[in-house]
């Protein structure tokens, strides 16, 4: 089969994003146009984002989006050989703008319409920017989710373990608040982590060291805020003693499940563990993953950040990757605000994303 050319939309929280993607699995793909408009600044007077402003600005830009990377690609619609939108989960209203969007595209054009999950094109990213092999190991960390799979294929997800309260990214936004350090927390926590001290405050590091690969964090995000309530903090050295605790309970857990998928993937020789989700943009939590996938004889692979918080080429790619396995969605399939990529795991995990505001 020749390579494959795919639009992809994503609107399923406070990105309005539209890609185009061309390749074939494996992969690495082609990223012929990546357009990405971040709502950070509506959303940021509440510290979280809206779910009425989301979709309302979706709706007013997706189709300039589309437009644009079009435009960026040079391509015309008869180079194009599918539509892919993210269908769940995430903020329902928001899904329902991309899917309906991609559905009268589709329609409209008379091409084949493909469904993604959101956690998909985050978790086969690795595959898009550096052709990983399945199966793989990943941590998927981003402001909803917090998870450990094993990936054995497209459609192949093993829930190792999940947050059992809040996500990682979300425990950065809300320390960030906490701090007050603008929305989206993450970057700027580890901005200003970088010029402190992270042995200033002693945090909790929740579940440490216990049997399992499943996570907590509201203990974490609990004592930064009694920390802030006593008195003046030092902004640098809160931040930084914060993200090592993260840091300390991202590794512990990830530990485990490099061992488990070991026990369960015993042929592959140097599989990789993937860290993916907006979390993994974060360059301190990146090199420690890094280090401890060398240890453990793991090949490492982090996207490029872009490629890692939420954007439309991620989407176009797990679209791909289901098309060329010769899938298609019927034109009334519907959003969904839960899906979670291991059907198995759902009484562990809801699958659904959370509101940050
Ligand atoms: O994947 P994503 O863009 O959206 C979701 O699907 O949730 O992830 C957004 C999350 C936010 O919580 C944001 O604070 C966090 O990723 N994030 C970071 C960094 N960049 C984004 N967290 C820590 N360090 C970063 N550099
Ligand atoms: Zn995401």
């Amino acid at each position: 089969m020749n390579s494959l050319t795919i639009l992809g939309l994503e609107t399923s929280c406070d990105e309005t994003a539209a890609a185009i993607v061309r390749g074939m699995p494996p992969g690495p793909g082609e990223i012929l146009s990546n357009v990405v408009f971040s709502q950070n600044d509506a959303h940021a007077p509440y510290g979280g984002v809206v779910p009425e402003i989301a979709s309302r600005a979706h709706l007013e830009i997706l189709d300039g989006q589309i437009e644009r990377a079009m435009s960026d690609a040079d391509l015309a619609w008869e180079d194009v050989d599918a539509i892919a939108a993210t269908a769940g989960p995430g903020l329902i209203g928001g899904v329902m703008v991309g899917l309906t969007t991609a559905k009268a595209l589709a329609l409209g054009l008379g091409k084949p319409l493909i469904a993604v999950n959101h956690l998909a094109g985050h978790a086969l990213t690795a595959r898009l920017t550096g052709g990983v092999e399945f199966p793989f190991l990943l941590l998927l960390v981003s402001g909803g989710h917090c998870q450990l799979l094993a990936v054995a294929g497209v459609e192949d997800y093993r829930l190792y373990g999940t947050t059992l309260d809040d996500a990682v990214g979300e425990a950065f936004d809300k320390t960030a608040k906490i701090l007050g350090l603008p929305y989206p927390g993450g970057p700027a926590v580890e901005a200003r982590a970088a010029y402190g001290n992270a042995k200033a405050y002693a945090l909790p590091r929740p579940l440490l060291g216990r049997a399992g690969m499943d996570f907590s964090f509201s203990g974490l995000k609990t004592a930064v805020r009694q920390l802030a309530n006593q008195g003046k903090l030092n902004v640098d050295d809160a931040c930084a003693s914060f993200q090592e605790a993260a840091i300390d309970i991202l590794r512990d857990r990830t530990t485990q499940a490099l061992a488990k998928f070991r026990e369960d993937f015993p042929d592959a020789a140097r599989p990789a563990l993937v860290v993916a989700g907006g979390v993994a943009a974060n360059q301190a939590i990146g090199a420690a993953l890094a280090d401890l996938a060398e240890r453990h004889g793991f090949a490492f692979q982090a996207p490029p950040p872009k490629y890692c918080t939420d954007n439309a080429a991620m989407i176009a790619w797990a679209g791909l990757e289901r098309f060329a396995l010769g899938k298609r969605d019927p034109f009334d399939v519907s959003p969904r605000a839960r899906w979670p990529l291991d059907p198995s795991g759902e009484n562990r995990h809801s699958g659904e994303r959370q509101n940050g505001a």
